[in-house]
């Protein structure tokens, strides 16, 4: 079968299309044809070496599937063999004509839907679920997203239209990402002053809820206007610079903070039936008329230049890799 991987750990030079054989699942597990494969940010950090996101090289990148499924495990008992299905691949491996998965980190698709939007959910907007959880984002909060024209936070606009919030903040590295931003958003283009830029926008000194993916100065800056009893949730570190200091026990206590922190991949991986309940949320949302934009679709052969463009930042929005699209009639 055709895959797209990652030699090793390093630039554009260790991307490469190749061939392996056709996995097997294990007892827990189904092993999907794949038809359409979702790129996420999380890809360009497994090539970068950043720990906890590739298994081993070399590695086949790809965490966002859809398709029908080929082989199922001894133990799966809620899927079977020409099922569609869209899966949360946490070990990567989507990027291929077949890629095996959790069973319980795969769902049918929803009738609403079809195969090329399927796989932009298991992810981002499994994602944007439990960021938005953990946040416990109630009525009237005022909110910040630090990085709010990606995948992620396109979904995370979306999502808290459908809440009675108040101001969102949706902040972007730059002003043409403005244009990108779901329209439930204040847009804020970062820059030195981007806690001063993001109080000016909404008019107030401090924020409800704070949801950063950058880390970094962004984090430090977040961290330092949660107003008393704010939720500050961190999901991401995409700057790649040195991380803040927690505030200590005295701080959290006497500013009543809630700083907590949200990673899909290792609630993936330690706690599957949590991320289970996210898919199905989306999922069960998207039944009930949630609309999720149709990803730009790139072909097999775009991959490696899609991938790049996300790297260096430059990336809008949700995008998809048609890996076998005759394959599926939806
Ligand atoms: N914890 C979780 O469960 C989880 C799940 C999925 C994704 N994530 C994280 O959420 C973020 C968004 O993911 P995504 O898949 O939506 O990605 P995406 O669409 O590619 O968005 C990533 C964005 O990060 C921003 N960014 C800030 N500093 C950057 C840098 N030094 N290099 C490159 N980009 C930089 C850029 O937008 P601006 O310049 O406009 O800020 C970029 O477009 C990533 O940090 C990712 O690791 C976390």
């Amino acid at each position: 079968m055709k895959i797209f991987e990652m030699k090793e750990a390093g630039g554009p030079e260790v991307l490469q299309f190749g061939d392996r054989d056709v996995p097997t699942p294990g007892p827990d597990q189904v092993v999907i044809e794949v038809i359409y494969a979702g790129l996420n940010f999380t890809d360009v950090l497994a090539r970068r070496g950043i720990p906890g996101y590739s298994t081993g090289w070399p590695f086949v990148p790809g965490m966002e599937a859809s398709g029908i499924v080929h082989a199922v495990g001894s133990s799966v008992q809620d899927l079977s063999v020409g099922d569609a299905v869209l899966a949360f691949t946490v070990d990567g491996g989507g990027f291929a004509d077949y890629v095996v998965a959790e069973a319980q980190l795969t769902i049918s698709i929803p009738a609403e839907i079809d195969f090329a939007l399927a796989a932009a959910i298991p992810l981002s907007w499994a994602a944007a679920v439990g960021v938005i959880r953990a946040a416990h984002v109630t009525t009237g909060d005022s909110v910040v997203v630090t990085s709010a024209a990606g995948a992620v936070g396109y979904a995370i606009g979306a999502l808290l239209a459908t809440e009675d919030v108040g101001t969102v903040i949706g902040a972007v590295g730059s002003a043409a990402k403005s244009g990108a931003l779901h329209s439930r958003y204040v847009p804020v283009v970062r820059g030195e002053s981007y806690a001063d830029a993001a109080k000016a926008a909404a008019g107030v000194e401090t924020f409800d809820v704070i949801l950063d993916s950058i880390g970094g100065a962004v984090l430090a800056d977040s961290v330092a206007m949660i107003a008393p009893g704010g939720r500050l949730v961190n999901y991401g570190a995409a700057a790649v610079e040195s991380e803040p200091p927690v505030p200590a026990f005295r701080e959290l206590r006497t500013r009543n903070l809630d700083v907590a922190g949200f990673s899909i991949i290792n609630m993936a991986r330690r706690r599957p039936a949590i991320v289970h309940g996210l898919l199905r949320d989306v999922a069960d949302r998207v039944r009930a008329g949630l609309v999720i934009p149709r990803p730009d679709i790139i072909s097999w052969h775009e991959l490696e230049s899609a991938h790049l463009e996300q790297s260096n930042g430059s990336a809008v929005g949700k995008t998809v890799v048609a890996v076998n699209p005759t394959n599926g009639t939806a």
